[in-house]
């Protein structure tokens, strides 16, 4: 904007007045950085409203994110009117009011009686009235219903930089260890516990809640359900989720996918979560390559031992050079639809690229910085390109 240079105390000059450098003000130019900052800014602002990418808080697919958005968009709309009202009443007595050649000095008030106590009481009952009803929210969405059933429980690390999902009991007892692929039935409250295990994470479902900070040493709760009447596809049906939370290199890549399906299509998966089969020979040297190389950070047998996981942990806190540390449980990664957190799509091409060279997908994953096989010159995995076609067959379960 055309700003005047500072006047300072003790200057010899005198302080420039106002606009009386007919040069330095404000001229609505495409040469003017100003213009180009501001359009740019307009520009930003469409294209991000443009993303076809399915976060939206928008798009409430549960109880829980519908009471935030109605919350939310009484807030947005009292603010917007408030807003128009004000500005209005500014714009109208700058332009109704404003200064003509040759007027005398304007009358010179003291306080108004009438005009102070309007402004003063109209918002002193707004502000109340909406914070009222933002805690009445919070009350609101703080457990699900007593009507709705018992909820499933899920247990969420947080690592750098990875989702990793327990289910204490998904289904006749059963317990399962996840990584980055959140599975939960439909018309079903999920009661989530987070945690994290190293740095401040915090977990984020934009169409399901709002996010929650997962912190190491505590844990917090909260609560979300998928409802069928707020899906229009066919189920399953899958969300994404990501860390909103800056928690170090990888923070943009740490996502996770979360699949909201029937509950038969739910219990099918806990009942088939198992190790790969080995079947073909090609899979069992692929879990020959697997013993020799991933066992001490990744669990690929059914869920992780609490044990061993503590031990990995502990290596991961105490840092030596190549320790164990706390991984993603593989035994359903055939049945994920993607890797490394949530970045790419899994594929047979997409799971040897990064076997092979996991710096150039994800810069400052623990794989690569930890893993006795990347302790190289070049990075790049010390397997034979047959050795990693095994280990993708086994993992993936191909022929
Ligand atoms: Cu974890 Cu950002």
């Amino acid at each position: 904007m055309g700003l005047s240079p500072f006047w300072r105390a003790g200057s010899s000059s005198t302080p420039p007045t106002l606009n009386s450098d007919k040069s330095a003000r404000f001229r609505f130019s495409l040469k003017n950085k100003s213009v180009h900052f501001g359009l740019l800014a307009i520009i930003f602002l469409f294209a991000t409203g443009c993303s076809s990418h399915d976060q939206s808080t928008w798009q409430a697919l549960g109880p829980v994110a519908q009471k935030q958005l109605d919350l939310f968009n009484v807030l947005l709309w009292v603010m917007v009117a408030v807003f128009i009202v004000v500005e209005g009443i500014l714009l109208y007595a700058i332009i109704r009011y404003r200064k003509r050649p040759g007027q005398p000095r304007p009358p010179q008030l003291h306080g108004h009686t009438v005009l102070e106590l309007t402004w003063t009481v109209i918002p002193t009952i707004l502000v109340l009235a909406l914070g009222v009803w933002s805690v009445f929210t919070l009350f609101d969405i703080d457990k699900p219903d007593d009507k709705a059933g018992e909820p499933l429980h899920v247990t969420v690390t947080g690592h750098q930089w990875w989702f990793e999902f327990e289910y204490p009991d998904a289904g006749n007892g059963k317990r399962i260890t996840t990584a980055n692929d959140l599975r939960i039935p439909v018309d079903v409250p999920i009661s989530l516990t987070l945690l994290s295990d190293d740095v401040i994470h915090s977990f984020w479902v934009p169409n399901l809640a709002g996010k929650l900070d997962m912190i190491p040493t505590r844990s917090n709760e909260m609560w979300f359900q998928a409802d069928s009447n707020k899906i229009d596809q066919a189920l399953p049906v899958t969300i994404s989720g990501q860390c909103a939370e800056l928690c170090g290199l990888a923070h943009a890549l740490m996502r996770f996918d979360v699949t909201i399906m029937d509950q038969s299509d739910f219990d099918s998966w806990v009942e088939s979560y198992s190790p790969p089969p080995t079947s073909s020979p090609k899979a069992k040297a692929g879990q020959q390559v697997f013993a020799a190389n991933c066992t001490l950070c990744h669990t690929i047998n059914g869920a992780d031992d609490p044990a061993q996981a503590e031990s990995r942990l502990k290596g991961f806190l105490t840092g030596g050079d190549i320790v164990a540390v706390p991984a993603p449980n593989l035994t359903d990664l055939r049945t994920r639809q993607t890797l490394a957190a949530g970045i790419i799509e899994l594929s047979e091409t997409n799971l040897i690229n990064w076997i092979r060279d996991p710096e150039e997908i994800k810069p400052g994953n623990y794989m690569s910085d930890k893993a006795i096989i990347y302790q190289n010159e070049n990075g790049i995995a010390d397997l034979s390109d047959q050795e990693i076609s095994n280990l993708v067959s086994y993992l993936l379960n191909l022929p």
